[in-house]
């Protein structure tokens, strides 16, 4: 065990997992590539957990971030501050909610905290619909929406969740379905758990399962959803803290799959908009945010420092059409990773969309996930110069493929046949 692994390993919590049977120590970064403390280069195609959401060392985000640190860091919210405005003010408009009012925060599950405490205190209800396999972040509120059992270390809760079908389009019982069939069956589910319950505040979902494994219902599941929900004014919250800001290539959010229904009534985000910076945040229509009698703050949301981290990466991202590129290069990506797996019984799926593309793998022959080869592939990337991540459901065998949105046709190639090389050895 090296020095820094077993002082980690000393002093940090048992649970805060690490990945690789050698941990790594990244030092610094460059474009889509990083180095770890031996000198040994990678491509990033995992982008610290899809965070690093344009590019390692921007130049443009760098000279923000040192020239805003030079003025001032933190003045707390209870002075005027001018970046915060205008991000509010960007992603407000960005957003689609008429009437929007933007609270930041400083991760993505204090940005879902905040949404259930407005939806709870708005709908006078402490029940939540919430998604099978979903995650949602690791405090206690949070923990108590995740359907995704790895990722949720207590059943107790202050709310009352009711987790319902549809995030994961080809498990379960209604996986042999066509997408009609199965979006009917999602929605009589609905209607059913709505049936036997108080009226719920809310209903929690991201539009692509992040550590549930890149996993997502048919488009439009949410805007049928939507329609039995309006039908009762239970509120729905998009959590776009993975598929946010335009990585799903076809769209800048993910719920826009679901567009037939209008914008969601509440939007959470976080990771890559500060570009590693630690922003999070929830959009809502103002008579939503605007419903708590209490004062409420985050000492440090919307800090001078990350807002502008968070205003430079948005303008790069905008101005360089970084979702139209996540789009071309993510299609890419598929289409090769597709071919790839049409020879390897081990593959049972490459799903996603843009640059978010899952690929689960399982033993041959069998629709029993694979954990294990899912572990060998990483650290077979890995030796051949590529990090990926890895989630899923009860069992983590999805590898998870979300590369920085500037992610280049020749680096898409690279990285495919490195990864093609890793399943290859390991079936
Ligand atoms: C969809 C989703 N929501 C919320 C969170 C929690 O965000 P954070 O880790 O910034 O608290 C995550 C983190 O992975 C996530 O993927």
């Amino acid at each position: 065990m090296n020095d820094l692994y077993s002082r980690h390993r000393g002093v940090l919590p048992d649970w805060l997992a690490l990945y690789y049977d050698e941990p790594l120590e990244l030092t610094h970064g460059e474009g889509r590539h990083v180095w770890d403390s031996d000198g040994n280069k990678y491509l990033d195609f995992f982008g610290g957990i899809l965070t690093t959401m344009t590019a390692h060392a921007l130049p443009e985000v760098t000279k923000a971030v040192s020239e805003q640190a030079g003025r001032i860091i933190h003045s707390s919210t209870l002075y005027l501050n001018r970046p915060m405005v205008e991000l509010a003010e960007r992603i407000a408009q960005l957003s689609g909610i008429p009437d929007a009012r933007v609270f930041f925060t400083t991760s993505g599950t204090e940005a879902n905290d905040t949404a259930l405490l407005l939806a709870t205190t708005y709908r006078r209800s402490n029940t939540v619909l919430a998604m099978r396999n979903s995650y949602h972040g690791r405090s206690f509120s949070a923990v108590g929406i995740t359907g995704n059992r790895s990722w949720s270390p207590t059943s107790l809760s202050p709310l009352q969740t009711l987790y319902v079908h549809g995030g994961v389009r080809t498990r379960g019982p209604f996986a042999e379905l066509d997408d009609r069939a199965f979006i009917d069956a999602c929605v009589e589910d609905l209607k059913d758990v709505l049936g036997h319950t108080r009226p719920p505040a809310a209903l929690i979902a991201e539009p692509i399962q992040g550590v549930g494994g890149f996993t997502s219902p048919p488009d439009g599941l949410y805007a049928a959803f939507r329609e039995v929900l309006n039908a009762q004014g239970i509120l729905w919250i998009a959590d776009e803290v993975q598929t946010g800001w335009g990585r799903t290539g076809d769209h800048f959010w993910g719920w826009q799959a679901h567009a037939r229904s209008g914008p969601p009534d509440m939007i959470t985000f976080a990771k890559g908009i500060g570009n590693g910076a630690s922003i999070g945040g929830v959009i809502a229509r103002a008579e939503i945010m605007n419903c708590l009698d209490a004062n409420s703050i985050s000492t440090f949301g919307g800090t001078q420092i990350t807002m502008a981290a968070g205003l430079a990466n948005l303008t790069y991202l905008v101005e360089h059409d970084l979702q139209g590129n996540a789009r071309r290069v993510g299609g890419l990506l598929i289409e090769r990773l597709r071919a790839v797996a049409a020879q390897l019984p081990g593959v049972r799926e490459v799903r996603g969309r843009g640059l978010m593309i899952g690929v689960e793998l399982v033993k041959p022959g069998t629709d029993e996930a694979d954990p294990q080869a899912a572990s060998a592939v990483l650290e077979a990337a890995r030796e051949g110069g590529l990090l990926i991540g890895k989630g899923g459901g009860h069992n983590t065998s999805a590898l998870r493929i979300a590369p920085p949105l500037s992610l280049t046709v020749a680096e898409a190639e690279e990285g495919a046949a490195i990864l093609e090389r890793a399943l290859r050895s390991t079936y």
